[in-house]
């Protein structure tokens, strides 16, 4: 079966979130906002992180307005990498480098194409262990 990828917003993210649903429907599974009405990230942040902890293999794209609430909302649970990104090239170096297993894009900052190339790259790029296990490892022991 293949992994789970989840994806949240906030109503600065959902236009964005949207757009990556066109495309990529089959695969994601829409943890909402449901509409542009105005909510508050956390709450999203928080249930998709609830998801992943749930499913520990699945991944996760979180979108609000500049992505900074969102990641620091997820990257305050044990386990959650979420990394903020404004370009394709990031998007490969959290993988490698990080093992990111959350994305974040900043809705209001990046244009729909780029944002498409991110999830590509994010869902298609792995882990390249090696020296940077030890540094992720060293973030889930403190
Ligand atoms: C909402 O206006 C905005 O504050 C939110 O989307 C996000 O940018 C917070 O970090």
């Amino acid at each position: 079966m293949k992994n789970r990828v989840y994806i949240a917003s906030d109503h600065a993210g959902f236009e964005l979130k949207e757009e990556i649903l066109k495309v990529n429907k089959d695969l994601l599974l829409d943890l909402g906002t449901k509409n542009k009405d105005r909510v508050d990230y956390p709450d999203f942040a928080l249930t998709l992180v609830e998801n992943i902890k749930k499913d520990v293999e699945s991944k996760g794209i979180l979108i609000c307005g500049t992505g900074n609430g969102m990641a620091i909302a997820a990257n305050r649970h044990k386990n959650i990498r979420a990394g903020l990104v404004f370009n394709a090239e990031i998007t490969k170096l959290i993988r490698q480098h990080n093992d990111a297993n959350v994305l974040v894009l900043p809705g209001r900052f990046i244009d729909v194409q780029e944002a498409l190339k991110c999830v590509d790259i994010f869902l298609s790029t792995n882990f390249e262990a090696g020296r940077h296990k030890k540094r992720v490892d060293m973030i889930s022991e403190r």
